[in-house]
Formats: structure tokens, C-alpha cells, sequence
């Protein structure tokens, strides 16, 4: 199995990757680290340990994580995923918590501890975790196996503004230093996760099968489905992040393309604008991928049989 931490803001789309991972035998989850991004931290920390308890998985620790971005002020996504991050699931207080130490010791710890590139890593929220345990210990980036992330835009603009996705717009200086370091990282950018909708049929789907993880992932989407009816005008809700979860599930779901990716930290215009540059002779090795194709039914299959 695939040795696996997932960084994540729970977060409706996160909630569905959580579920995923939690019902999926082929991933050895290492440990659940949280961060302030959709919702403040003790939200999502909380949120965690709910959807833990939903999918059984008491074995797996949760920890959280930073506050705050590096630089930049705190700003939610609470109209995307309700004030409590679960849209209309009531949150109530889980039966165990986070685990003692913080998700930037346990990034660490855990990477550290174990060979050289046999761990991976899902950053479903802004990198300020990942950033900040690269400062604590620069030999992380050589450790760590590839690293996935859902961030990111390209073709269609940003979802935040014209140029910037929410997870890269939120610590856009977290996510420069992590594309700087010798991390090797995917982005599965909105190119990507705006071609994995949570259809009606794929929502009924969900319900019918009538199991408590598979309940809560259908609810998570019909909020989505209700909001971004409202909001944007979509009918079927993007479900970002379980792109990088489907990932390290099954990678021959996905086209890559190798790149080279900086990012905007200082204007305030373009401000978390995701630069993919495809050309070698301008942007000198292509460290990066960046995710352009999905096998959409594929990813909900993962989902499918992860939460029956
Ligand atoms: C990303 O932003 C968050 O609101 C979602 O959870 C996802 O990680 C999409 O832009
Ligand atoms: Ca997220």
C-alpha cells in the first residue's frame, strides 16, 4: 500500500477525500494533519476527527496545524462549506481528538522516521504545514515521496479572482516555498478538478447505498450542489480535492504534464497566480506536474466503493 499523510481545511471536498482515504485498504494513512483554510483550524481539526469517527478509523491520528498563513491575513471559505465546514452536517464533539504535538512535528516525525521517498503526501488546503516543516527541517523535501496537491488555475482563470485558486490565493507564500523546494510536487489545479462533478446520478448514487460514510459524503455534495447553484450558477459541484486522493489511489487515472511552476506573492492583482510554464528553455528544469486529464468515472468509483 501507499504510505500516506493527507494535509487538509475539512471543508466539504476535503470531508469527500477523507472518506475516501478512510475506505480504501490500498492507502496505509499515516496520520491526518489539519490547517486553517476553509474554516479556522480548530474547525478543521475537529471536523477530522468527526469524519474519523464516521469512517471508523480511530487508528489513524489527527493533528492540528497552523493557525495562520505564513504572511497573510487568515480569510475562509465559509460560504463554500458552511460557518462549521461540513455544510448542513451538524458537527457534534468526536469521541477522541487530536493527537498530542503539532502537524508540522508530525509531518516531520513521521517522514524522518521512515526510509527515504515512502511517504507521501495530499495537501488539500493552503501549504502552510508543508512550508513551515520544510523550514523546521530543510532534509524533508529529499525524504518525502511525491507530494499532491489540490491547487492551483490555468486555463479558465482562478476561482477567487481572475488569477488565483482558493488553497494557493489563501498562503500564497507557503505555496512559493514549497514549488521552490526539492519537493516533488503535482498540482492538480481547477483544470483539473472543475472536470470532477458531483452529477445528480452521482449524488443519488452516493445515497442508495445507504451506509453512514457513504450518507455523509452525499450530504457534503448536496450542500455543494445547493451553494454553488446559488453562488456560481453550476449544477454539479466541483469535488477538488479528492483529485489528489484519487491520485495516490490510482495514478493511471490522470494525464500530467511535466512543468515548471512559481507563484505571485506580492501583487496585489494576480496576487496566488499559479505561473505553469511548459518550455524548458524559459523556466529551466521541469520540476513539477501539473495534472490536465481525469478518468471521471474512474475517481468516482474510488469514491463509490471506498464509502459502500
Ligand atoms: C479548494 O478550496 C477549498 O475551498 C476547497 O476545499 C478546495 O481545497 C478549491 O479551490
Ligand atoms: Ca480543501
Amino acid at each position: 500500500p501507499t504510505s500516506l499523510i493527507i494535509d487538509c481545511d475539512p471543508g466539504v471536498d476535503d470531508a469527500v477525500a477523507l472518506l475516501t482515504a478512510f475506505g480504501t485498504p490500498a492507502l496505509e494513512l499515516l496520520a491526518i494533519t489539519t490547517v486553517g483554510g476553509n474554516v479556522p483550524v480548530d474547525k478543521t481539526a475537529r471536523n477530522a476527527s468527526i469524519l474519523r469517527q464516521i469512517a471508523g478509523r480511530g487508528d489513524v491520528p489527527v493533528f492540528m496545524g497552523a493557525e495562520r498563513p505564513l504572511r497573510r491575513e487568515p480569510m475562509g471559505a465559509g460560504e463554500f462549506h458552511g460557518a462549521e465546514g461540513l455544510g448542513d452536517m451538524v458537527p457534534f464533539e468526536p469521541e477522541a481528538g487530536c493527537a498530542p504535538g503539532t502537524a508540522v512535528e508530525a509531518i516531520v516525525e513521521i517522514v524522518m522516521a521512515r526510509p527515504e521517498k515512502t511517504v507521501s503526501l495530499a495537501v488539500l488546503g493552503p501549504l502552510t504545514n508543508l512550508a513551515l516543516a520544510l523550514r523546521a527541517e530543510p532534509r524533508l523535501a529529499g525524504r518525502l515521496g511525491p507530494v499532491a496537491v489540490m491547487g492551483g488555475a490555468r486555463a479558465e482563470g482562478g476561482n477567487i479572482t481572475a488569477s488565483a485558486e482558493f488553497n494557493i490565493w489563501a498562503d500564497p507564500d507557503a505555496a512559493a516555498e514549497v514549488l521552490a523546494s526539492a519537493c516533488d510536487v503535482t498540482l492538480f489545479g481547477l483544470d483539473v478538478t472543475h472536470q470532477v462533478r458531483a452529477t445528480e446520478a452521482r449524488i443519488a448514487g452516493l445515497e442508495a447505498l445507504g451506509t453512514e460514510p457513504a450518507r455523509a459524503a452525499a450530504s457534503m455534495m448536496r450542500f455543494s450542489q445547493r451553494i454553488e447553484r446559488e453562488i456560481v450558477g453550476w449544477e454539479a459541484p466541483p469535488v477538488h480535492d479528492l483529485c489528489p486522493v484519487a491520485w495516490m489511489i490510482r495514478s493511471d487515472l490522470f494525464t500530467l504534464r511535466p512543468c515548471h511552476i512559481a507563484v505571485e506573492t506580492v501583487s496585489d492583482l494576480t496576487r496566488g497566480h499559479t505561473a505553469v510554464e511548459f518550455r524548458e528553455d524559459v523556466a529551466g528544469p521541469l520540476r513539477h506536474r501539473w495534472a490536465t486529464g481525469v478518468d471521471v468515472d474512474g475517481v468516482f468509483e474510488l469514491l463509490t466503493e471506498a464509502v459502500r
